[in-house]
């Protein structure tokens, strides 16, 4: 069977598996179209997506102001690269910038987080002079080989064997086990400030500050990898600067996910000490910039503030936190904003999968007994009382 005989989920899903590759266990459904916080399928279900397309779909999906950009940029330009000026290039660059902590002035585009994070570590490695880099157990940072080798979670290390020499793995959360690391062959600290996979775990205010301490005292490059914590998701802009990082601002930020709404799009955002030991053809991607990405990402920021998401995070977060109180299972919720993992006493793969019947997409996490929430940013609270009443009807039921 093709897909030319048949729309069915069926033969979509018999077709994907037999012309791709097997790399992701696929939820059994056919996604077809979005809007906000809803995802609908070729058979006409409406799913109520709290993992927001794999943490991409900050603004919802297919946000108005955002689909209305990129269609007016492809009438105009899809691409050229760095080679020429842009328009769009420069009122995205000049957005990102002005939102950003005021000491991150630049910004360096390129396609993804891993990539992101790949030339956060290489600009570090030029602005030192030194080569390694501390980064942190439970931290993910993407699956090119600079980015894999710095991930120091379950299985992602050995499969990016023979690994990116002068990685070093401290403990999150302990400043000690860093300290004792930080010699003067570290070029960088790279940390996810929640980490997400790992269950979203955070540290204590405290500790971005300490590591901020060190890094300066040793002359060592602080990288925050915003991938996710980025572009609104903990009711801040960034992570960086907010109250929960105990204000403090790293040499770097890395970016990508929500930043496009879809559109692939990542990010660095540079303090002008580092950039300025940048020099023309040290770093370069031939994608990084695009007219279509650029447009995208000023349509994605500009949603953001137009809708007054950041307010509606910090407001929707505090209810679903008072809301899930009531669910007698849950032993905590961890993270800030719209990054939230829901904890429960055992495995709470059966929980996933029921809510998944009840047409809520949530995700997982290396810890089995979280449930990772990243929702549009857009969230209301009636949503939340969708969630939390079929949450409690699923573990009344056991
Ligand atoms: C914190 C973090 N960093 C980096 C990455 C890698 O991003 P990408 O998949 O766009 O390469 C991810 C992806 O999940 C991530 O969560």
């Amino acid at each position: 069977m093709t897909l030319e005989t048949t729309v069915s989920f069926a033969g979509i899903a018999a077709s994907e598996d037999r012309f791709q590759l097997a790399t992701y266990r696929k939820m059994p459904i056919v996604a077809e179209r979005g809007s906000g916080v809803w995802l609908f399928t070729s058979n006409g279900d409406k799913y109520l997506d709290l993992y927001g397309g794999h943490a991409v779909a900050g603004t919802g999906h297919c946000h108005p102001h955002v689909v209305r950009a990129i269609h007016e940029q492809a009438d105009k330009l899809l691409f050229y690269s760095n080679l020429v000026y842009s328009e769009t290039r420069a009122r995205a660059a000049e957005k990102l910038v002005s939102i950003a902590p005021p000491d991150l002035t630049k910004a360096f585009f390129c396609n993804s987080g891993t990539e992101a994070n790949e030339n956060a570590m290489r600009m570090a490695r030029m602005y030192t002079g030194r080569e390694s880099v501390i980064t942190f157990s439970g931290g993910f940072h993407g699956r090119t080989a600079d980015a894999i080798s710095a991930t120091f979670l379950g299985k992602y290390r050995e499969i990016g064997k023979p690994n990116v020499p002068g990685h070093v793995e401290a403990e999150f959360g302990n400043i000690e086990s860093v300290s004792a690391l930080a010699d003067d062959t570290i070029a960088a600290i790279m940390l996810e400030p929640i980490q997400s996979m790992a269950g979203v775990r955070m540290a204590e205010p405290s500790f971005y500050r300490e590591l901020r301490q060190l890094c300066d005292e040793r002359g060592i490059v602080l990288i925050y990898d915003e991938v996710q914590t980025g572009v609104g998701r903990t009711g801040n802009w960034f992570f960086a600067g907010s109250s929960a990082s105990d204000g403090v601002v790293p040499d770097i930020i890395t970016l990508a996910k929500a930043l496009g709404s879809g559109v692939p799009v990542g990010a660095c955002l540079v303090t002008e000490e580092v950039a300025a030991r940048i020099k023309e053809n040290d770093l370069g991607t031939t994608f990084g910039g695009g007219m279509l990405a650029m447009a995208a990402v000023t349509a994605t920021l500009e949603a953001v503030a137009n809708d007054n998401m950041l307010k509606n995070v910090n407001a929707v977060e505090a209810y679903l936190r008072a809301r899930l109180n009531e669910i007698e299972q849950v032993v905590r919720v961890r993270g800030l904003g719209f990054l939230l993992g829901i904890e429960f006493a055992e495995n709470a793969a059966t929980i996933h999968k029921a809510l998944l019947e009840h047409k809520i997409i949530t995700g997982t996490s290396s810890d089995p007994r979280v449930i990772r929430l990243l929702p549009p940013l857009c969230l209301k609270m009636s949503e939340i009382d969708l969630l939390v009443e079929t949450l409690g009807q699923i573990v009344s039921h056991g």
